[in-house]
């Protein structure tokens, strides 16, 4: 158990890190420990309201008693699962009315209460709850984001015994951690709908249906590429949202760039290409302090969806912050060299595939529409030249994936 000296030390870390940490996921799992770790209690679960509102969703959790039953370093893994917001289960009950609730046994409830524990975690893990206390994640506007539960709070002999008094008050404490970096990185996501939206609405031709097909096909191709490459299911699932998102805002820099070339009808002349270029390392910058995952992923797309495979593509080895070349990157004309290969991050690669299939696809102020024919034969052509020559085989193999993406998001006549 804790000492009084360890508990503040706990509680001094755990507000720093809410200032400091911006992934939402550490976040989140260093608020179960910590109020796991002060009542001494053996496992414990954050669940955070669905956008529908009407279920919460297991999020989170950590369960010592389960853990150890699994070899050293493998992660619990349960499938995610929803709740329905209502009186029912004991969730639900904290969700609707917002009320704390500390059950001493929960296989002792009284009959005449209107929850009821749902045994069927219990049943399908070998698990044995006992005393539960849920608590809302409650916003300063009141209101409910989610519940975070903590559960089988032990003595020193690891007995199991009841939440007291002093117990729950810590534990609205957590809660109201765990709230305000739920809130934070909701708003976060709220923010950049809102530079998506704008980054929409600044490109004729860049339509809503362009930056979400943009997103489509590269969440897809990247699926793909990470099962190749044997990557951990859960990094997947954390990559996936960001490359989304990023993808989207692939071309967010245009919106630095003047409507005389935005907007030209017909092609550009050499300096207004030059000018039209920066919208890659512009982008880039606003996402220059990277510190989540999603801002490295948008920085990432932002800078490189131009590079060709063949080290021929732009802006090249620059310095985001000046746009210039960066010392020892200098071609004889003078100019940046491209990035080549691998050296093109992934997210990158994938981008640029994605953004010039649909480019070649649409109507754009400057060119018409291409036939689908065409399209594919120069994405093929161009495997190892513009290309990562794997992601043109995972193009093609997905390619009925990629054309219900396009079907689904149709531009507006
Ligand atoms: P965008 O319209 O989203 O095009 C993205 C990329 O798709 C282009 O990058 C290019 O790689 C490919 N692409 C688009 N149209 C064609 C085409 O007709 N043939 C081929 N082979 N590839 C095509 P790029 O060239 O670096 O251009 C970047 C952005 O600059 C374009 O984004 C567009 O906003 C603008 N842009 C490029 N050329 C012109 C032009 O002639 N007139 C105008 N008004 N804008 C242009
Ligand atoms: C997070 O903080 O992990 C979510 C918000 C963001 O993507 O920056
Ligand atoms: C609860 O009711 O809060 C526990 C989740 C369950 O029903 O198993
Ligand atoms: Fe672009
Ligand atoms: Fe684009």
């Amino acid at each position: 158990m804790l000492t009084e000296k360890e508990k503040l030390d706990k509680l001094t870390y755990l507000g720093i890190e809410l200032n400091q940490v911006r992934d939402l996921d550490i976040l989140m799992e260093r608020v179960l420990e910590c109020a796991r770790s002060f009542v001494n209690a053996d496992a414990g679960s954050i669940y955070i309201r669905n956008k529908d509102k009407d279920t919460l969703q297991f999020t989170y959790t950590q369960n010592d008693t389960l853990q150890e039953r699994l070899p050293a370093g493998e992660k619990l893994i349960y499938t995610t699962f929803t709740l329905p917001i209502n009186r029912e289960s004991m969730s639900g009950y904290v969700a609707t009315t917002g009320q704390l609730l500390n059950i001493p046994n929960v296989y002792a409830i009284e009959p005449t209460a209107p929850y009821h524990f749902g045994k069927q975690f219990d049943e399908e893990s070998g698990y044995q709850s006992r005393s539960v206390i849920t608590v809302p994640l409650k916003t300063r506007r009141e209101d409910i984001l989610g519940i975070l539960q903590i559960i089988n709070a032990q003595d020193e002999n690891k007995k199991i015994i009841p939440f007291t008094d002093s117990d729950e008050k810590l534990m609205l404490h957590f809660a109201s951690t765990a709230a305000v970096a739920l809130e934070r990185a909701q708003m976060t996501r709220s923010i950049l709908l809102r530079m998506i939206r704008m980054s929409e609405m600044r490109d004729p031709m860049e339509t809503g249906a362009h930056v979400n097909r943009v997103g489509g096909y590269s969440t897809e191709i990247y699926e793909q590429w990470a099962k190749r490459h044997n990557l951990p299911k859960e990094e997947l699932d954390r990559n996936r949202d960001s490359l989304r998102m990023a993808a989207m805002l692939h071309d967010v820099g245009k919106i630095a760039i003047s409507d005389v070339i935005l907007k030209k009808p017909g092609r550009l002349n050499g300096k207004e290409f030059e000018t039209m270029k920066q919208h890659t390392f512009l982008g880039a910058r606003l996402f220059l302090n990277a510190r989540s995952d999603f801002d490295e992923a948008a920085f990432d797309v932002a800078l490189n969806h131009h590079e060709r495979w063949d080290g021929c593509g732009y802006p090249g080895h620059i310095d985001v912050e000046t746009g210039k070349a960066m010392a020892g990157f200098i071609s004889p004309e003078g100019k940046p060299m491209g990035k080549k290969g691998i050296e093109i991050p992934i997210f990158g690669r994938i981008v640029a595939l994605a953004d010039v299939y649909d480019a070649l696809s649409s109507k754009r102020v400057y060119k018409e529409a291409w036939d689908e024919q065409d399209v594919l034969k120069t994405i093929e052509k161009e495997a190892g030249a513009q290309f990562d020559p794997e992601l043109i085989e995972i193009f093609f193999s997905r390619l009925n994936v990629l054309r219900s993406i396009q079907n689904r998001y149709r531009d507006e006549p």
